[in-house]
């Protein structure tokens, strides 16, 4: 357990776990991009380290730029407020853009830089996220590349902060006995004939997502058994 400024946190993913990870998104990225030329746009300031690990297992032929949203009052009272990208340095036209993000959580950050980019005539944009809440999610541009799907915990470290502090751990951080308000239960289920795999990817499933229990089949046994509609 960790104390940063009044309150404490507990450990949710380790440094080791973390990395792993970002080696899974890379492989994934190279994989898909394989051949093609990609501009990586990080929006600062949490995406940084994530931006960092992410970026340096990247094989592709490829750049790297930081930006930041900014919101400034328009020139005209019926302006409203505008957004503004900052510090895009380098030309998007006909570019396949990845853009880098430590979290996304409302989606509200990603929908107005996946709206300022569209403006610069990209090839395509694809966003890629080192954890993403679902459960908070109100957007419409959801993230491609997910390193881990998180319930909607306050969390910190590996870029992420609690009052600016905490940036600098290499783990992430759960405020302490902070538990998931919705959505708790999430159903998966696996079809498969049997030595399809379904054990071993049932396996991948507990150990990425910190599951508590994941029934390979004893669902629809007892339904068969009992001769319930999903039984039959
Ligand atoms: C965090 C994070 C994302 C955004 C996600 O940035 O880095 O950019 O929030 O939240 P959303 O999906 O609800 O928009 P923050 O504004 O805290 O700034 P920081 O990166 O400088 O910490």
């Amino acid at each position: 357990m960790i104390q940063i400024v009044d309150k404490s946190f507990e450990t949710f993913l380790s440094a080791e776990k973390i990395q792993e990870e970002i080696q899974l998104v890379a492989n994934r990225i190279n994989s898909d991009y394989a051949g093609k030329e990609v501009v990586f746009i990080a929006v600062l300031n949490g995406s940084f380290m994530f931006a960092s690990d992410l970026f340096k297992r990247i094989t592709l032929d490829c750049e790297i730029s930081f930006v930041k949203v900014s919101s400034y009052k328009g020139s005209t009272a019926s302006s409203g407020r505008v957004d503004e990208l900052i510090g895009l340095n380098t030309n998007i036209e006909g570019k396949n853009v990845i853009i880098l993000e430590d979290i996304v959580d409302t989606g509200i950050t990603i929908d107005k830089i996946f709206t300022l980019l569209r403006a610069h005539q990209p090839t395509s944009v694809q966003i890629a996220t080192l954890l993403y809440k679902p459960d908070a999610f109100k957007g419409k541009n959801a993230p491609h590349y997910v390193g881990f799907l998180i319930p909607n915990f306050f969390v910190v470290g590996f870029g992420l902060d609690y009052n600016e502090r905490g940036r600098n751990l290499d783990a992430i951080y759960k405020l302490k006995g902070d538990v998931p308000t919705q959505n708790t239960m999430l159903n998966l289920v696996l079809f498969g004939p049997p030595g399809a795999g379904k054990g071993t990817q049932s396996e991948r499933l507990i150990e990425k997502y910190g599951l508590v229990h994941l029934s390979t089949g004893d669902i629809f046994r007892y339904n068969i058994k009992n001769d319930t509609e999903l039984g039959k």
